[in-house]
């Protein structure tokens, strides 16, 4: 595992995915849910993912930027598959309990030192599903509600260049995997990438390193950054990288995909080829599903996660800079909607009806399928009264509703609270005649930090009482608190807001484009 090289995994995200539902109101339909569908969906423009920004385009190199990236002759989409199949490839699904082991938890991150690398795996395997999708491959339905691991897998080995057949095959079985399968999501993963002489010198010689390609990748096939059947084509016919350099290796011992492949007499890889590409990604897709869903007994994986044609994205209270009045601001997102067509919110209180306008001459792809629109609104509160939701609707929309907290219940104030390199302070605002005593409030901070030795963040936690500020503002009383974790924090801070236990709010601090 020592070679396995590892994407630059994009941590900004941890902390927001460590938040549980709970009562945080402003995320739909909770933060963990939201979050994960912003990192599916949102793709193009303005307001994608850093996360899509790294694996698209395919022959991406996001370790590196600029030329050296362009010329290191590694992708990052191909690492995400790669470090998914190692993380799967030590499950155990034969015990004699009837349990399953390892599979998808993120055990990788364990090769040297313990780590709390919480949400690691729900990403392993998003990064599979992202890398697929936007490189030309099928939607594998992306299931969230892996279990992070707390040690390394009890099982070991993964199949190497120098492994022989029965014992990949083995290896494969113990993970439920058979012959077929095997063969299948060994071409399906090496469809993508490449075997680098860096790392792998005794598969792929010297000549491969030239000054645009430092790293010496050998590609699997003629299109590195396609997720397409090319590979197939290529080793049956003879053509092009003839299946890449695990078959055509100088060194016979490393030809381990041309062992695999051989050892049905090349039957799949036949059916492989003589299907339509439609059928080949269908195949696939289905193959790299069961792959990422080979979780460890006792962990149950949420429903898939599907595209939200109405979204309410960035949903706060605030107050107006101006006018210190209170208000309720974000951003509608629709999927599918044509930009003419008017779209309304309705508030619960009684008859407020706002119709909205999309931001001008803005179009965002989503899900590789279609554009999307965003619909800005803010609206006082004094026009809401006590809401406690509010309607979306439209032509060809179908209805949906969203909860809010009452105008004045106690919420965090985003323009009042600031991330800096280490630390973060916040602010509450409460309602003067709520009576909320000193002692009742408390946020829960966590922070992600880099540790040594892995490639997950450490998560800092830290519960912070919050002490009663002298300024009031139309007629709000504040509250203060901050935290200084005295270690660069490399991602968003998650503050939860609590009283008494009770979860009131969520924010997160520094989060950016990546972060709503
Ligand atoms: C018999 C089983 C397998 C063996 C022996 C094997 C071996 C290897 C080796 C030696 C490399 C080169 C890595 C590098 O130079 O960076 C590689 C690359 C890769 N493997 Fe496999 N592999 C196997 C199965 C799989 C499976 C099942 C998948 C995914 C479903 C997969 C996905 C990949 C990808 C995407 C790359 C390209 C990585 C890159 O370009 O950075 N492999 N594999
Ligand atoms: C061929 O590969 C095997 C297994 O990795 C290795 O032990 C051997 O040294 C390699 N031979 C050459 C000539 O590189
Ligand atoms: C399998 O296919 C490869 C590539 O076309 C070929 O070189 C090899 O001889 C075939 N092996 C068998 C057993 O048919
Ligand atoms: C209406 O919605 C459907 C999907 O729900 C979409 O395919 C179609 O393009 C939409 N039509 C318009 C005019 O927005
Ligand atoms: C996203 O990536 C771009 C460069 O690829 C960078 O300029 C920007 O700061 C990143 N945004 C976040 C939120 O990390
Ligand atoms: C949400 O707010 C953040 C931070 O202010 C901003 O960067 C982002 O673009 C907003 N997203 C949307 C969809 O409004």
């Amino acid at each position: 595992m020592s070679r396995l090289s590892q994407p630059n995994l994009l941590f900004l995200l941890l902390p927001a995915l460590l938040a549980s539902g709970g009562g945080a109101m402003f995320f739909y339909p909770d933060p963990q849910a939201s979050l994960l569908e912003h990192l599916l969906v949102d793709h193009g423009g303005a307001r994608a993912t850093n996360f899509s920004a790294a694996i698209s385009p395919c022959t991406n190199y996001v370790t590196e930027v600029g030329e050296p990236s362009r010329n290191s002759g590694r992708t990052t989409a191909a690492q995400w598959l790669r470090v998914a199949f190692h993380d799967f490839v030590t499950a155990d699904t034969t015990t004699a309990a009837g349990t399953i082991t390892g599979g998808i938890d993120a055990s990788i991150g364990f090769e040297t030192a313990r780590a709390e690398n919480k949400g690691m795996s729900d990403l392993i395997a998003l990064g599979t599903v992202m890398s697929v999708h936007l490189c030309g491959g099928k939607a594998i339905p992306y299931r969230p509600g892996r279990i992070d691991a707390l040690h390394a897998d009890p099982t070991t080995g993964v199949p190497e260049p120098e492994t022989g057949v029965d014992e990949t095959l083995e290896e494969f079985g113990r993970a439920g995997f058979n012959r077929q399968d095997a063969i299948a999501l060994t071409a399906c993963g090496h469809t993508l990438g490449s075997v680098h002489h860096g790392g792998f010198p005794e598969v792929v010689g010297p000549e491969a390193v030239t000054p645009t390609n430092t790293n010496g990748g050998s590609n699997f096939d003629s299109t590195r950054g396609a997720f397409d059947p090319l590979v197939v084509h290529e080793y049956i016919d003879s053509t092009g990288s003839r299946g890449g350099a695990l078959v055509t290796s100088f060194n016979e011992t490393a030809r381990s995909d041309l062992r695999l492949y051989e050892s049905d007499g090349n039957q799949t890889m036949r059916g492989l080829y003589d299907m339509t590409t439609e059928a080949f990604q269908d195949t696939c897709a289905e193959l790299l599903g069961r792959m990422i869903d080979t979780v460890p007994s006792g962990v149950r994986l949420r429903d898939a996660i599907a595209p939200m044609a109405i979204k309410p994205v960035n949903v706060t209270w605030d107050f107006n800079g101006e006018t210190d009045r209170l208000v309720l601001s974000g951003n509608i997102r629709i999927l599918w909607g044509a930009p003419t067509v008017t779209k309304v919110v309705t508030f619960s209180s009684g008859d407020l009806v706002t119709s909205l306008s999309p931001e001008p001459e803005k179009r965002y792809t989503a899900y590789g399928m279609s554009d999307t629109y965003f619909y800005p609104f803010s609206i006082p509160g004094s026009a809401i009264g006590d809401a406690t939701s509010f309607t979306v609707s439209g032509d060809n929309l179908t209805t949906q509703t969203f909860p809010i907290s009452r105008a004045g219940q106690t919420f965090f104030v985003p323009s009042m609270s600031t991330a800096t390199g280490t630390s973060a302070s916040f602010t509450v605002a409460s309602s003067t005649d709520s009576g909320l005593g000193e002692e009742r409030l408390a946020v829960q901070v966590a922070a992600p930090v880099a540790q040594p030795l892995t490639l997950a963040p450490k998560i800092v936690t830290a519960t912070v009482n919050l002490i009663k500020a002298e300024d009031t503002k139309s007629g709000f009383q504040f509250w203060k608190g901050s935290y200084d974790v005295y270690q660069q924090v490399t991602g968003a801070i998650s503050l939860t807001l609590t009283q008494g236990g009770e979860t009131l709010d969520h924010l997160l601090l520094g989060a950016g484009v990546a972060g709503w």
